[in-house]
């Protein structure tokens, strides 16, 4: 429809016409130009980078992520009393349901292993990351990053993965190796596979274990 105006008519009221069609013409081009892909859909707004920053607060196990800051566990000690004791007990051995978190010997091949922040978890940045965006229970990125600091050797130290007076900061927590550091392996072998059974399956599946037997044998004993 654009290209009507090209054939110059020779009647008068024809040429106006068509001088009238050149002018949509070039609309049309506008068109065509503004059909294109937009650059943007041109809603909300740029975002600013304090906000980004306010989600951007994962801690890899190398320490990338980890702000300036320091803490030891004396420093930890009074703040882990007054904000955690209440929910992981005053030497970290957990209150009622709530998550131990020192280690107290059980071996993570027994029946029923204790895991917790001292034999099980493999990066001790973890546990930066892990207080910083959510504990307080309740109370989640309410503490200032030396108090996280201060808490981590508080944690690392009842667990005696550090020495008493060792300052944590960003430099030193993720020098620190965890004694499960090797534990875990990349599962990416034959355990995660589950083929499905095509021919000469078992006639009949016998359960062997429920949820619950463990807790009535413990009972019964
Ligand atoms: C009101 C109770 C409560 C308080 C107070 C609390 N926590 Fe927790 N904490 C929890 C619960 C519940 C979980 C388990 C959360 C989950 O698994 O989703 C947890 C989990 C944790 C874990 C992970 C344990 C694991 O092995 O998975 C750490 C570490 C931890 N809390 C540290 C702290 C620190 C440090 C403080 C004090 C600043 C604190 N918590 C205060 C209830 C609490």
């Amino acid at each position: 429809m654009c290209n009507w105006a090209d054939n110059a008519p020779r009647n008068r009221a024809l040429r106006r016409l068509a001088r009238a069609l050149a002018g949509s013409a070039l609309l049309c081009l506008g068109g065509l130009a503004a059909a294109g892909p937009p650059a943007s859909p041109g809603l909300g707004r740029p975002v600013p980078p304090e906000l980004i920053r306010a989600w951007d607060i994962d801690i890899g196990p190398d320490g990338s992520g980890l702000p300036p800051g320091s803490g030891t566990a004396a420093q930890g000690e009074p703040v882990f009393q007054a904000k955690c004791a209440s929910c992981h007990g005053e030497f970290g051995e957990g209150v009622g349901r709530f998550p131990p978190l020192v280690d107290d010997g059980t071996p993570l091949t027994a029946e029923r292993p204790r895991k917790t922040v001292g034999n099980y978890w493999p990066h001790a940045t973890t546990l930066w990351d892990y207080i910083n965006r959510a504990m307080p229970f309740g109370n989640a990125q309410s503490l200032t990053a030396d108090e996280v600091y201060a808490l981590v050797a508080y944690i690392l130290s009842m667990n005696e993965i550090i020495d008493e007076d060792q300052e944590m900061n960003a430099q030193t927590l993720p020098k620190v190796k965890m004694p499960n550091r090797d534990g875990f392996i990349t599962a990416t072998g034959s355990d995660i596979r589950a083929p499905a059974c095509m021919h000469d399956c078992v006639a009949q599946v016998r359960i062997t274990s429920r949820a619950g037997r463990y807790k009535r044998e413990q009972a019964a004993k």
